[in-house]
């Protein structure tokens, strides 16, 4: 059987977790990797905080603080929105780690070591107020090209152009105002350009399989041609150059932060973490976001290359944004649903979340979180499909026979084509979590609940029960073990409603290889105490969110 090494971006310790941040990359990990689990694989999870970068930096000079103390408070947030969410990773680290500092010190030494980088001093802007050399995005001036006030060094938004910080008139520092000067300075490169033959023949041509938008951007990037890209920074935030004669340099941030994730690997399994991340037979995947995937389809895959003996990934299943209310979601204006404010507001509600950023990933596209379509899917979808079947067949059970199992007489035609049914449903999820598609998968998953839904409808066990009270054992039978179905399907998506069923049923915790059987509750096992398990989300709770948001 394979391994399964699954990474999930790290996230910026300088703020917190917003709906965005989930449905792009961490829903859609945590489902694949928790059904990976329930099918017997070997599988580790590994995600933590990126916490080095010019932004955090600015940040803490803001705040009157340091760095450190910025990413040691988000690192707790972040981290605790995680846990309470239900992502179930191995291991949450963080790049300040000390096994961190050393695996990636260690890395760009064999780097450099071996040759890989090349080196080159050029001009750049220096802030003679704070002493710091500016990243592109931190100096301000007029467009060049069209003229707008207040474009950045890396891109006017107004026009679009993408602009060298060089280019733009009468520029300044964004962090002090003052007007920066240009100062040489020594960098290390990786050459890109080397690696752009194989990255075309490992992408381009041996995984045409990737999703339609992760291929595109990786094919853009490659036909408009590789260019050394710059690994080090002058910066006094980061892991030290480890290269003599380099000090006040630090390794540029998407130098680290991939290698966060064979640190976290060490960190979790110090004695055995190579097997992860070396051995053919482990099978790597990268969730994140579109903004990453250069770093991961073509950066992270030429380092870990130029490296040697690393694997690379199987696949990047990237996803696109998820805006809100019909606007881009942006922690700056505030347009943004955290998570530790959602929880607050809907308390114990966090499957609602996950099901709808599911329901509604933005896998192709990108897609719009509305409250209104919270609201709906809510009460149409988990509601009145799946708790209301959950709660009939739990309660059935316990007015018709104590909360015992009845025992299935004679099946009609109409339960074997159920069961059937039941059955089909299967290889549908699993192919549509296999490949990445898991919006569909949660359709296939919700499956079992209508089929049990319309099954009760249909059989009407509360009228037949006065007239063939046999005929109901088979029934209830039926409509407990779909329950059971139900319960294996949505686990994935819903852990926490799933584990809810489960302790209702008490049939202990069931594997993926259960899914489709029939015979999950024998008779005369005796069920626990129905409990509701969704309650409807009234107008008033959405205007109110809608209100908080406009405000
Ligand atoms: N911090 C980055 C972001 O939020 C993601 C880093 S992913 C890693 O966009 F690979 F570098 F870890
Ligand atoms: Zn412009």
């Amino acid at each position: 059987m394979k391994r399964h090494l699954i990474t999930a971006a790290l996230p910026y310790a300088n703020g917190g977790i917003h709906i965005g941040h989930l449905a792009g990359v961490y829903v859609p990990a945590d489902i694949y990797v928790r059904y990976l689990r329930l099918r017997g694989h070997e599988v580790m999870l590994v995600c933590g905080s990126d916490e080095h970068g010019v932004p955090i930096t600015i940040k803490a000079r803001k705040e009157g603080t340091t760095p450190q103390a910025i990413v040691d408070r988000y690192h707790e947030v972040i981290k605790r929105s995680f846990a309470e969410f239900g992502m179930s990773f191995d291991i949450y680290s963080r790049t300040t780690s000390p096994t961190h500092f050393q695996t990636a010190s260690e890395f760009f030494r064999t780097l450099y070591d071996k040759g890989e980088f090349s080196e080159q001093t050029s001009q750049q802007y220096f802030d003679p107020e704070a002493g710091i050399f500016l990243a592109d995005r931190y100096i301000t001036g007029t467009c060049p090209k069209c003229g707008a006030p207040g474009a950045y060094g890396d891109q006017c938004e107004k026009c679009g152009s993408s602009l060298a910080a060089t280019e733009l008139i009468d520029p300044k520092s964004a962090v002090t105002g003052a007007t920066p000067v240009l100062k040489e300075t020594l960098h290390w490169y990786l050459p890109l350009d080397k690696h752009e033959a194989f990255l075309r023949q490992w992408i381009l041509e041996d995984h045409k399989e990737w999703k339609t938008n992760v291929y595109g951007q990786c094919k853009s990037w490659l036909d408009a041609g590789l260019q050394p890209r710059a690994v080090s920074r002058d910066l006094d935030w980061g892991i030290p150059v480890p290269v003599e004669g380099a000090e006040g340099k630090v390794l540029y941030v998407w130098f680290d932060a991939p290698i966060g994730y064979i640190s976290a690997t060490r960190e979790l399994d110090p004695a055995g973490w190579e097997r992860w991340w070396k051995d053919p037979q482990t099978e790597m995947i990268h969730f994140i976001g579109k903004d990453n995937i250069v770093f991961h389809c073509i950066m992270f895959p030429a380092m870990l290359r130029a490296h040697g003996d690393y694997i690379l990934p199987q696949n990047v299943p990237a996803n696109e944004f998820l805006n809100l209310e019909g606007d881009k979601i942006s922690t700056s204006r505030g347009w943004a649903v955290w998570l530790h404010e959602y929880l607050e507001e809907f308390p114990g509600k966090q499957d609602v979340l996950r099901y709808v950023l599911c329901a509604n990933a933005p896998e192709t596209k990108d897609n719009d979180f509305t409250w209104r379509d919270f609201q709906a899917r809510a009460n149409n979808e988990l509601v009145a499909v799946l708790g209301n079947f959950v709660n009939r067949a739990l309660v059935l059970t316990t007015k018709y026979y104590d909360g015992r199992t009845p025992a299935p007489g004679p099946l009609t035609d109409y339960d074997r084509e159920t069961i059937s049914e039941l059955q089909a449903l299967r290889s549908g999820l699993e192919s549509n979590i296999e490949g990445f598609r898991f919006r569909e998968a949660l359709k296939d998953a919700m499956g079992f609940a209508r089929l049990g839904n319309k099954y009760l409808a249909d059989t009407e066990p509360w009228k037949v029960v006065k007239t063939d009270p046999a005929r109901v054992e088979t029934i209830m039978n039926l409509a407990l073990q779909i329950t059971a179905n139900l319960a294996i399907a949505s686990e994935p998506f819903m852990p926490f409603t799933a584990e809810k069923i489960t302790r209702m049923l008490g049939t202990g915790n069931l594997g993926w290889d259960s899914l489709g059987r029939i015979d999950l509750l024998s008779p005369g096992h005796v069920i626990g105490t129905p409990e509701l398990l969704f309650e409807r989300i009234e107008d008033e709770q959405i205007e109110a969110q809608i209100a908080k948001l406009k405000r």
